[in-house]
């Protein structure tokens, strides 16, 4: 498997990287069946009965090697079918938490899949009731606060996007925004609109993928379209500094998965990343994982990885951490207490 960090031009300085550890994370892109674990993916099989299409968790972690988005959602769509009962989407959810905690995260903005479940059969109750044990433990047991993302598949039809959306209304009190993922390439933003327009009118905030594997102008089109704050991943909008303007002027946050981005060729290396970019242009860029059991990269990992990579400096750093708080979803008090707890990080 090639190594992501292998393209780093030189080692992290030591004060960064205690920096680094440091930093009170929030993390703004990251998809609950992404943090799936080969581990604990043969543990659900294992108690759900069903056989994985693998001899070992070392064979598992060999087939993660993925030439685009496609072939990456191909596997992570696959092993899915291990979740069945409420209890595995709460062990899935609070394993994530955990490893998250050991990072230094304080707020997190999950991204979960419905249809992924639904069409399988699963009931949604099971999923989200499950989704939210798990934040509910996990908040009691590391003080790690969430809001929860309902991520529509933009390859389904746009009637399953609704239906999912009616689906969910019970819960819709739990939930702080809609999403929209999967394949990029040849599912345009524009027929969700109507979806999107109903999630708004019930009081959700809105946030899309685009710019990842798409070019730069989906990003003011998904924009347009769909009226969301954030736009996941959107780093390919650095090719274009009307948009970047754009974001700029309209105060969208952008989140960015800068392991993901390598291990999906988006970038060929780390170091061609357009972060700097980003930064440079005033862009509020974030940094996040994604999908860190298939990337081999949580939150923590990401920042390293970055940071080397760009040469990214203590000043950046602030701001990136800053860009996510700010960029989050949370309560206006609990924003300031991040934020308190960022200028003590920084100011040691
Ligand atoms: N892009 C689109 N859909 C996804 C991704 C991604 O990076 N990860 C999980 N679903
Ligand atoms: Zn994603």
């Amino acid at each position: 498997m090639s190594n992501v960090f292998s393209d780093a031009p030189g080692a992290l300085d030591a004060e960064l990287a205690e920096l680094i550890n440091r930093l009170p994370k929030v993390e703004l892109h990251v998809h609950l069946e992404g943090t799936l674990e080969p581990e604990l993916a043969y543990r659900l099989a294992g108690r759900n009965g069903l056989a994985l299409p693998f001899g070992s968790v070392e064979e598992i972690r060999a087939a993660y090697e993925f030439s685009d988005l496609q072939s990456f959602l191909d596997v992570y769509y696959a092993a899915c079918s291990v979740l069945v009962t409420r209890e595995d989407f709460r062990d899935l959810t609070l394993a994530y938490l955990a490893r998250a905690h050991a990072d230094g995260v304080r707020h997190v903005e999950p991204f979960f899949d419905p249809q992924t479940h639904t069409t399988r059969g699963i009931p949604i109750a099971d999923v989200i009731d499950g989704i939210l044990d798990g934040l509910a433990e996990g908040e009691h047991l590391y003080g790690i606060t969430s809001g929860l993302i309902l991520s529509f598949l933009r390859h389904l039809p746009v009637d399953s996007a609704n239906a999912t959306l009616a689906a969910a209304e019970p819960w819709l009190d739990r939930i702080v925004a809609v999403g929209l993922d999967s394949s990029e390439i040849g599912f345009p933003p524009e027929p969700f609109a109507g979806t999107f327009a109903r999630a708004r009118s019930l009081g959700l905030r809105a946030v899309a993928h685009a710019g990842e594997e798409g070019d730069a102008s989906l990003v003011p089109r998904t924009i347009d379209a769909l009226g969301v704050s954030r736009i996941d991943h959107g780093v390919r909008a650095a090719d274009d500094p009307a948009v970047m303007q754009r974001l700029v002027d309209s105060g969208i946050t952008l989140t960015a998965c800068p392991i993901s981005n390598v291990r999906l060729r988006v970038f060929p290396t780390m170091d061609r990343s357009t972060i700097r970019t980003l930064l440079a242009a005033g862009v509020a860029v974030t940094i996040n994982s994604d999908d860190p059991a298939y990337f081999g990269g949580y939150i923590g990992d990401n920042y390293r990885a970055i940071t080397a990579a760009l040469g990214l400096t203590a000043d950046d750093l602030h701001r990136l951490a800053a860009n996510a708080i700010e960029g989050s979803f949370a309560a206006p008090e609990r924003k300031q207490e991040l934020t308190n707890e960022l200028a003590r990080a920084v100011c040691r």
